[in-house]
């Protein structure tokens, strides 16, 4: 087992903001406490995100942009505050480029259906990666596959980063949209966004970033990197599940025409036609998400107060104590680049043993709750030569004691599925 003294002390959050969690203090799995470690897939929520949801529905809430009644005043003004915060979270000025949608995939679908096929035509060329989540590279292959344009994927170095060369390589003036993710969701790797931005341009493409892992965990800056588009949600940074964000520049959202019809996002309606609202209603059909819009302003003001840099500080500490304590354990293969290439999550494979079962042994026996299968990203599990793995993936919250825990978890459940495997000890 790793020791703590091997972990950078002064990186480490207070651990006397695990209070504002109460299902951190709260829940006990079969006897043992909580250990929460499927912070990728979806984050815990604060007392203050909790608040805000129960004050909302408590004494504010009607349905916004329609009444003049005092209730639906204030719940409007509150979502549109929320929509200015987001804004300024991730760098931009102009709230009018932010559009709440229901999470990562209605934003890049969002862009698919609508900027898709509407500039895709056969010959042109969209350009992703084989670390992509399915979010963003189902819609890819739909668009493609309706509109005769081609998709091409950039592939990976040995160690799991990005290859930047083959991605020079393939970069042409075919190419209109690169979509790519900020950070994988399964390897941990980081990608270097404002330098793949700056490149897509050279050639005219646009670039839409899958930013689902890092606005949570790293600083966001769309105007530093000039962002075409970004999509990321709500419930993996503290906020409520149900709502997400996409960023688009103003320009290439007014040039789009509407993906879904409804109310809200019309100026007109006869019977026979309709003419489209302006941003960012045009994209905001039916009843927004409300409440989860105005609670992630509550988690955006609780991630600020802290600050990215010191989440991430925190986060950098934590994977790399576990990236070393997990290279210890034999017959574990690590999956993605060294600890400074990655943030926040390490996802581990054995040759014996399933990662479902594995899981389920460290829930049950040591309350240690961390994501099994293919998370999503089976191409990339494939190029990997495996069906499935483990994730464990960190948070503001989380403890080096917690990593300890999952490092004996790992190693008693190995010992129990493969009791003649030998396990190298730490020197
Ligand atoms: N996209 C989420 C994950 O990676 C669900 O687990």
């Amino acid at each position: 087992m790793n020791s703590l003294e091997t972990i950078d002390q002064s990186a480490m959050l207070p651990e006397s903001l695990r209070a504002d969690f109460p299902i951190l203090s709260g829940d006990i799995i079969n006897g043992h406490p909580l250990v929460f470690l499927d912070n990728a897939a979806s984050t815990q929520r604060p007392r203050q995100v909790i608040d805000a949801i129960a004050r909302v529905y408590e004494r504010d809430y009607a349905n916004v942009h329609r009444g003049i009644h005092t209730l639906s005043e204030r719940s409007t003004e509150q979502y549109e505050e929320a929509r200015e915060k987001v804004a300024r979270f991730i760098g931009t000025a102009n709230p009018q480029e932010v559009i709440f949608t229901q999470g990562t995939t209605g934003s890049i679908n969002l862009v698919a259906r609508s900027w898709g096929e509407t500039n895709l035509r056969p010959g042109d060329e969209i350009l992703t990666t084989v670390m992509e989540h399915h979010s963003n590279l189902v819609p890819w292959q739909q668009v493609t596959a309706k509109t005769g344009a081609t998709l091409r994927h950039v592939p990976m170095t040995e160690d799991g980063q990005l290859d930047m060369e083959a991605f020079g390589e393939l970069l042409n003036e075919q190419t209109k949209l690169v979509a790519v993710t900020s950070m994988s969701n399964t390897l941990g790797t980081v990608n270097p966004i404002a330098e793949i931005i700056a490149q897509a341009h050279a050639v005219g493409a646009l670039v839409l970033v899958d930013a689902a892992q890092s606005v949570p965990h790293l600083p966001t800056d769309v105007a530093a990197w000039d962002c075409d588009f970004l999509a990321f949600s709500g419930h993996k940074m503290l906020g409520p599940s149900g709502v997400g964000i996409l960023y688009g520049k103003e320009a290439l959202l007014d040039a789009m025409p509407p993906f879904l019809g409804g109310g809200s996002m019309i100026n007109e309606v006869c019977l026979d036609g309709f003419t489209p609202a302006e941003l960012p209603a045009k994209f905001e059909a039916g009843t927004p998400p409300i409440v989860p819009a105005i609670a992630m302003s509550a988690a955006i003001d609780y991630l600020s107060a802290i600050g990215l840099e010191e989440i991430h500080r925190h986060e950098q500490a934590l994977v790399k104590y576990a990236y070393e304590g997990l290279s210890q354990i034999d017959g574990l293969r690590i999956l993605g680049p060294a600890p400074e290439y990655r943030s926040s999550l390490v996802s581990f494979a054995f040759e014996k043993i399933h990662a479902h079962e594995f899981a389920q042994v460290l829930n049950d026996q040591f309350g240690v709750a961390v994501r099994a299968g293919h998370h999503c990203t089976q191409p990339l599990h494939k190029l990997l030569g495996i069906s499935a793995s483990t994730r464990a993936s960190f948070y503001l919250y989380n403890r080096p004691e917690e990593v300890d825990r999952l490092l004996e978890g790992i190693t008693a459940v190995q010992k129990m599925f493969a009791p003649r495997g030998r396990k190298r000890r730490a020197q």
